[in-house]
């Protein structure tokens, strides 16, 4: 059995949280795209050139806690502008939405490019204010000395840069189920994603 979720959204919308909780739900597997662009984007601030980064890009390079910083979000948000970059990572992806027993992959252009067949397809939204806070709180969760305002930043100029490119920009896919995390608690948002799900799968 194969059945791909697409789920794509803005920064910090929720994506990752509600991905997990929902291929724990089904059994599915999960990646998180996210992930690979990052995994290039520090390469190249470690001195590589993006695009032999990213073709030499191996999954052990997904195993590391540094991927999470705002630098690394900001370079992978650079990276993901060209297309040899984007070209690169295309067949992973496609191989682990095909996997057996079903997969769920979050990102950008999930529905509309890497499985535009995809079973269910959600996008992902909250106001821009709520997703810095709940990215804030993340970080200095996690001990990050970092101001509000920096990570409202970051948040918003990746959103405008990711919009704006050429190639597969962040967009919801036509047949996209849209879902506006602001006023919903993760529960809450998760269980919307499950029933979301659970209709594409009948
Ligand atoms: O966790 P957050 O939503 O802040 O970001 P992420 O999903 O880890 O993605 C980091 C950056 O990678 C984004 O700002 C995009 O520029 C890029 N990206 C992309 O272009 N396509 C994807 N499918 C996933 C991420």
């Amino acid at each position: 059995m194969t059945f791909t979720v697409a789920i794509d959204g803005p920064a910090a919308a929720g994506k990752g949280t509600i991905s997990k909780a929902v291929a724990a739900h089904f059994g599915f597997a999960h990646l998180d795209t996210g992930l690979l662009y990052r995994a290039v984007g520090a390469k190249v601030l470690a001195g590589e050139a993006a695009i032999a980064a990213a073709e030499a890009l191996d999954p052990a390079d997904l195993e590391n806690d540094d991927l999470r910083t705002p630098a690394v979000a900001q370079a992978a948000s650079e990276v993901a502008v060209i297309p040899q970059v984007r070209a690169a990572l295309v067949a992973f992806q496609q191989n682990f939405a095909r996997r057996e027993g079903g997969a769920v992959l979050d990102g950008r252009d999930i529905g509309t490019v890497i499985c535009p067949h995809a079973d269910a397809k959600l996008f992902v939204t909250a106001s821009a204010d709520c997703r810095a806070m709940r990215r804030f709180e993340e970080l200095t969760a996690k001990g990050m000395d970092i101001a509000f305002e920096t990570v409202l930043v970051d948040v918003k100029e990746r959103d405008a840069r990711d919009r704006s490119r050429a190639t597969a920009p962040l967009v919801p896919a036509d047949d996209a189920v849209l879902l506006d995390t602001s006023d919903l608690t993760i529960d809450d948002a998760v269980a919307q994603a499950i029933a979301i799900i659970e209709a594409a799968r009948r």
